[in-house]
């Protein structure tokens, strides 16, 4: 279940399991303004046409055509989701695991949904988008301070972008150091979820915490999660 960009890590989990031929039975619910709205529309329709076993739902709070969606792989409703709403989209809800992410206000309207319809929280998982893009901004804020004050050489390792170059600590993701250069880069999740901060290391040695969106030669190339990777040595990348 997601609204707004909380789309993103549920997208990605969502690949991963349908890609590694896992067979999962996966309910996925959207809530967004309108069909204008939904990030990742086209490959989630796809999907749905591709696995039987992969429905997806969307809850809209507004429709502009007529012609939205047919057969039985993707459902809408319009408004705002309710328990009728739920029951009518995933009558088994009950039955399931469920993974929340999105915007507080949204977040805490599922919760209290779900403690009405008396769900077993012990199967509820969420993720608060809005705490992660706050700790992203204060990581940022952290990179600014030490642009002014530049790790101790002897502590850190140089990250190289073409003629850009940053000292980073072993502490610090390369990401962190991307941003802080100020170069173009997307980062959605910040967690090595949704795959979006995909970047090749050409030179040096890295440590990642997560390749779950990489391919065996995506890695073997030398591909990383920069929001998931921290430096070993000197680096050499590409974005
Ligand atoms: S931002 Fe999502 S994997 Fe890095």
């Amino acid at each position: 279940m997601s609204a707004g960009c909380g789309i993103t890590p549920m997208y990605s989990m969502s690949r991963y399991l349908t890609d590694s031929q896992m067979d999962a039975d996966i309910a996925f619910v959207h809530s967004a303004r309108s069909e204008a709205d939904i990030i990742f529309k086209s490959s989630l329709a796809t999907m749905a046409q591709r696995h039987s076993r992969f429905k997806l739902r969307y809850m809209l709070e507004s429709i502009t055509t007529e012609t939205l969606w047919h057969g039985d792989e993707v459902l809408h409703d319009i408004g705002r989701l309710s328990a009728k709403s739920l029951l009518d989209l995933v009558p088994d809800f009950a039955e399931r695991t469920v993974f929340l992410c999105g915007p507080e206000p949204y977040m805490q309207a599922v919760k209290r949904l779900l403690g009405e319809l008396n769900f077993d929280m012990a199967q509820l998982h969420h993720e608060s988008f809005a705490t992660a893009v706050k700790e992203a901004q204060h990581r940022v804020k952290q990179a600014e301070i030490q642009a002014i004050e530049p790790a101790n050489s002897s502590s850190s390792f140089m990250l190289s972008i073409g003629d850009r170059k940053r000292a980073l600590t072993p502490e610090q993701s390369l990401l962190e150091g991307i941003e802080a250069e100020g170069l173009p880069i997307i980062a959605a999740c910040r967690s090595g979820v949704c795959g979006a901060c995909k970047c090749q290391v050409l030179e040096g040695e890295t440590e990642s915490s997560s390749t779950m969106t990489l391919t065996p030669a995506e890695i073997e190339a030398g591909f990383v999660l920069a929001c998931s990777t921290k430096l070993k040595s000197d680096i050499t990348l590409s974005l």
